[in-house]
């Protein structure tokens, strides 16, 4: 299929009500929000919610988050909103947070892969809040990236990998937060961070004191409770090395894989990335905030054509640190 592509200047602009009426037509268009660009359908239609399992290549069994734009459009879709989750709205959404509420069956069965609960969330990003309200619908939406790849954080990276099979793209620049939201349980009497990402386990616990967050995030055997958390994820084209230690332990490594004839690349903080030497170096920014906002970026930068291995510097798993190693430990095919 061909997919129309559009720049948006601004949340006026007449491309945004063009995306939704695809959208209201049962078609896909992906859309930026202030985490990662998503591929968006009707979440009320099962067909439309297909085409975004089939042009990502996900598997089945993993549930997709609806996107509304108002609290009131989230409480449609959901049996109830305890007291603690009101607090949580309050606070951060919209914004890059997602709650897993009991659906109210409204949402199509495969939107929530046949699960009893559904994640929702309201984006804070100017295009992404027009188009939910031109559409008027709850809009599934799993980052607009094939399965397995790092999650889309411009339009071009999008372009990259479903150009051809999806109806449209919006175009609205590069996205700010850069991972994506935190995805929250809140099923249950204490709130449990599923998937961690741009609201911080911190900022969570100021508002609603104690957060737990699940243990199979931590370890390789247990089964976490997010469906998608079990996949191998944000993948570069070619191997990621994870180095936990100092600038003098990371060129130690950068040197062993140099003498094994390797051409090395390198992502690091600024800072550390000054004192390193590679065939190719990357710096991410100078605070977790904005290596977050770079990382896929930098997984994506380096092909096959011009590395043989990406090695990556651990950071601290403090306030966004914690989406950014969980992230890199998945990309990465090895721990050093
Ligand atoms: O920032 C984001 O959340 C982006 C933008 C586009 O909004 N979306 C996104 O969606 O990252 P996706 O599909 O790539 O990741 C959704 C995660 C998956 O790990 C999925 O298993 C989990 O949320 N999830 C969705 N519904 C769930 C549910 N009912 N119970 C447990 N986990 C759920
Ligand atoms: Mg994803």
């Amino acid at each position: 299929m061909e997919t129309k592509r559009w720049n948006v200047w601004n949340e006026q602009d007449k491309s945004i009500d063009e995306a939704a009426e695809l959208l209201k037509n049962g078609r896909t268009v992906a859309f930026p929000t202030e985490t990662v660009y998503g591929l968006g359908a009707d979440a009320t239609n099962e067909k439309a919610v297909a085409q975004i399992f089939q042009a990502k290549g996900r598997p089945q069994d993993n549930p997709l988050i609806a996107h509304v734009a108002t609290k009131e459009q989230l409480g449609r879709l959901v049996t109830t909103i305890p007291p603690y989750v009101d607090k949580l709205i309050d606070a951060f959404s919209p914004g890059p947070i997602t709650y897993v509420l009991q659906s109210n069956g409204v949402c199509a069965e495969n939107v929530t892969a046949g699960l009893s609960s559904i994640g929702v969330r309201m984006p804070d990003h100017p295009i992404a809040q027009a188009l939910l309200k031109a559409c008027d619908l709850p809009i599934a939406a799993p980052s607009a990236n094939i399965s397995g790849k790092p999650s889309p954080t411009t339009a071009n990276h999008v372009w990259e990998d479903l150009q051809g099979k999806i109806a449209g793209l919006l175009d609205g620049g590069p996205t700010g937060v850069g991972v994506e939201s935190t995805v929250i349980d809140c099923t249950q009497e204490i709130p449990i961070i599923l998937r961690p990402g741009g609201v911080t386990k911190e900022q969570l616990e100021a508002v609603v004191g104690t957060v737990v967050v699940d243990p199979a995030l931590a370890n390789d055997e247990g089964k976490p409770k997010a469906p998608g958390m079990k996949y191998r994820h944000y993948s570069p084209e070619v191997p990621l090395l994870l180095v936990e230690g100092s600038a003098e332990k990371i060129q130690a490594v950068i040197h062993h894989e140099q003498d094994l004839n390797k051409k090395v690349a390198v992502l690091a903080s600024n800072q550390t990335a000054a004192r390193l030497n590679a065939d190719k170096v990357q710096a991410l920014g100078n605070s977790i905030t904005e290596i977050a906002a770079h990382l896929y970026d930098g997984l994506r930068m380096f092909k096959q054509a011009d590395v043989d291995v990406i090695v990556c510097e651990a950071f601290s798993e403090q306030g966004m640190g914690l989406a950014v190693m969980n992230r890199l430990r998945k990309a990465a095919s090895e721990t050093v």
